[in-house]
């Protein structure tokens, strides 16, 4: 604002200076031009004839001889000249009836003419001076609008964004305080603090979500844990009723251990899930063939298969398939996709296991011919503790599909189901490890 009000003082006051300046040279230049073409006489009457006052000229002349009586002019007597470091003279003006505002300053230069005549060319500065206060005072009143004006404005804009900075604060405390349903209102403008809203907005969705899911865990543990425990204890509890028996009490602790066997199971398998899930592997990752990997497991389950009654293949392709995984965890989650296989298809089935690398990515299937999963279940079998209806009569707690994709997930793959037409089939991708060398 400064730069701009300087830009312009210097366009109309510094240029108004300079005219007069160049104003009073050009009227020199003309006069002594006469001088050479006229004389004295025609100098005389030129000036005589430009000094008349009904010319309203600001122009000052005075000519005068060698002992400063005046020839001819405007000015009555010489005035007291006082050379500036510009080179120009500045003299009071003092009120001649003439010219009214009281006194004010003129500038002027100064010649002495062959034959001892001096000449003053000047200019009354007053309209100048008037021009330049004028500009000054209208400079100032402008400056000072700009100013008031930017503070308004300067203090309504920043009012604006400290208020929707205290609307986001004031749901955050009511939100910290345990109004977790509450959400930052958004104004529709679709600014930045629109956005900024609408992120934390969303992370709040994304939060609630994840607390829900983990609350459903937690009651689905609770409740699935409920039951055995309660078995367990009714069962001890009956055995202490009925006459004692040693036979029987040992019959009964038997089961017990069975049962708390089991409890145990599911307790390990829920810890490797959660920590599966954590991301990070107990043991380390090293490199592994996949391809040798799936015909070990295959050898293991052949036999199990083979007493129900089915048929177990695996296919793998001549060369090694390159992965790097942790041993432990990947057999586990891989032979559980097997041992589904073996424990939901009938009698007379099919199981076929394949391994194959392309794309960067080792593919392994497990495909069957048993009953499937209906698709909308396809996702829901992934969950903790979430078996079919049709399987509540077999063996199982619901959570070897999770910890394969938690297994699966660490390694960097993933892991899907799919309908074999009839039957079901698990796809397993895993990143290939980088060519070693
Ligand atoms: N090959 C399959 N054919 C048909 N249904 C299957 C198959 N594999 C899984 N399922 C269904 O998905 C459910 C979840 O499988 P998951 O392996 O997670 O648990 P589970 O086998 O029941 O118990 P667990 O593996 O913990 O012993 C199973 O209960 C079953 O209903
Ligand atoms: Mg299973």
């Amino acid at each position: 604002m400064l730069a701009m009000l300087a830009l312009i003082y210097w366009q109309t006051v510094v240029y108004a200076t300079q005219q007069t300046d160049e104003t009073i040279d050009a009227e020199i230049t003309g006069l002594a031009e006469q001088y050479r073409q006229r004389g004295l006489a025609g100098l005389v009457a030129v000036i005589n004839e430009r000094s008349k006052p009904e010319r309203g000229s600001s122009m000052l002349y005075l000519l005068t001889d060698q002992r400063q009586n005046p020839l001819a002019g405007n000015l009555s007597r010489w005035p007291d000249l006082e050379v500036q470091a510009d080179g120009w003279m500045r003299f009071q003006l003092s009120d001649d009836g003439r010219r009214k505002g009281g006194p004010h300053i003129a500038q002027a230069t100064s010649f002495v003419l062959a034959g001892g005549v001096q000449l003053l060319v000047g200019r009354d500065l007053s309209e100048v001076t008037a021009f330049r206060n004028r500009i000054v005072a209208a400079l100032a009143s402008s400056g000072a609008l700009m100013l008031v004006l930017g503070l308004i404005g300067g203090i309504v804009l920043s009012r604006r964004a400290l208020a929707r900075i205290e609307t986001i604060n004031r749901t955050s405390d009511r939100i910290m305080a345990g109004e977790f349903g509450r959400r930052i209102p958004l104004k529709g403008s679709g600014d930045e603090f629109d956005r900024l809203a609408q992120n934390l907005n969303a992370m709040l969705d994304q939060i609630e979500r994840l607390m829900a899911g983990m609350r459903q865990v937690t009651d689905n543990i609770a409740h699935d844990l409920r039951s055995p425990l309660g078995r367990l204890r009714s069962r001890i509890e009956v055995a202490l009723i009925e006459p004692p028996s040693t036979e029987r009490y040992r019959e009964v602790l038997q089961q017990t251990i069975g049962e708390a066997d089991h409890l145990l199971a599911t307790f390990t398998a829920l810890l490797d899930i959660a920590e599966a899930e954590a991301g990070s592997p107990r043991g380390q990752m090293v490199p592994l063939d996949l391809a040798s990997f799936a015909r070990d497991l295959a050898d293991l389950y052949e036999p199990v298969a083979e007493e129900k009654g089915l048929r177990l293949t695996i296919e793998t392709g001549p060369g090694p398939i390159e992965i790097r995984g942790d041993r432990h965890m990947l057999s586990r989650a891989i032979a559980n996709l097997v041992e589904n296989a073996v424990k939901y298809t009938p009698a007379g089935g099919t199981i076929a296991v394949k391994v194959a690398g392309d794309g960067g990515m080792a593919r392994l299937t497990v495909a069957d011919d048993g009953p499937g999963i209906p698709a909308e279940e396809r996702e829901r079998v992934f969950d903790r503790f979430y078996r079919l209806e049709a399987s509540r009569t077999t063996e199982g707690n619901g959570l070897g599909l999770s910890l394969a994709r938690a297994v699966v997930r660490l390694h960097g793959g993933t892991i899907t189901l799919e309908d074999n037409g009839p039957g079901l089939v698990a796809v397993v991708s895993l990143p290939l490890a980088p060519e070693a060398g």
